[in-house]
């Protein structure tokens, strides 16, 4: 099945507004109509910055993170109707530096997406392995488990990210070989997992990104790999010409 690729640059807690606004031009002069399903997520503050300066180019903008409840009191927070005001169209739920830094489970996670979703904002949810549990020989078990905790929670849809964490920020790129293997079996887990639930998503249909330490050098190698279908971009995202170079290694 063709799957339309994702190239989605995660630029985490860097950048202020004038350094956004200069990449956003940039990419509104150069993108061109990319074959790719173009992604920025910047951290809230920039958000108002990036949709404006954008304008009519070829990127839907995101937040990084969602609350799973619509609203209430949670200081610090951002709720689903203010990202969709803020002009998102998409908000990633689960990075392992979420996961990480603040405890979040694999529940909560299912539940940030089944909000998005609920509310037409599509979540692209991370899972990963971290070095640790990869050679425990736990990287399956643990891929079903995150992937049970998000459908769990039912989201009406939803778009994948395989981050092995040890392979982010680190240079550490998974090879083509070892990204395909892993993305392959999370497919066929995932379709397990819909099918047991009576899901209307697919697996097939699903696009599965990878991320880990993806850089221009190392995107062509990745996209030619059949369960492979974008890319979730941190660092390499930071610089519009290395984002951009991505974006065309994910052309032919
Ligand atoms: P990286 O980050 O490209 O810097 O490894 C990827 C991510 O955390 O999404």
């Amino acid at each position: 099945m063709s799957r339309r690729s994702i190239v989605a640059a995660n630029w985490k807690m860097h950048k202020v507004r004038a350094e956004a606004s200069s990449f956003c031009q940039t990419m509104r002069t150069d993108l061109g109509a990319p074959a790719a399903e173009v992604l920025l997520f910047p951290s809230f503050p920039l958000l108002d910055t990036v949709v404006a300066t954008l304008g009519d180019a070829a990127v839907a903008v995101g937040g990084q993170d969602v609350h799973g409840e619509a609203a209430g009191a949670h200081t610090g927070d951002v709720s689903v109707a203010q990202l969709l005001d803020a002009g998102c169209r998409w908000v990633v739920c689960g990075h392992s530096e979420r996961r990480a830094n603040h405890d979040e489970t694999s529940a909560q996670v299912g539940a940030k997406a089944k909000i998005a979703a609920a509310h037409g904002l599509l979540p692209l949810v991370c899972v990963g392995e971290t070095g640790d549990q990869r050679s425990a020989g736990e990287t399956e078990k643990v891929l079903a488990e995150q992937l049970a905790g998000l459908l769990d929670a039912g989201p009406e849809r939803f778009e994948l990210a395989y981050e092995p964490v040890w392979a982010i920020g680190t240079g550490l790129t998974a090879t083509p070989e070892m990204a395909q293997a892993t993305q392959a079996w999370l497919r066929a887990e995932l379709g397990r997992q819909l099918a047991a639930r009576g899901h209307a998503q697919t697996a097939e249909a699903t696009r599965i990104l990878y991320g880990g330490s993806v850089k221009p050098h190392n995107a062509g190698e990745l996209i030619a790999a059949s369960d492979i279908d974008g890319f979730l971009v941190g660092g390499a995202s930071l610089d519009v010409a290395s984002f951009l170079a991505i974006i065309a290694a994910c052309e032919s």
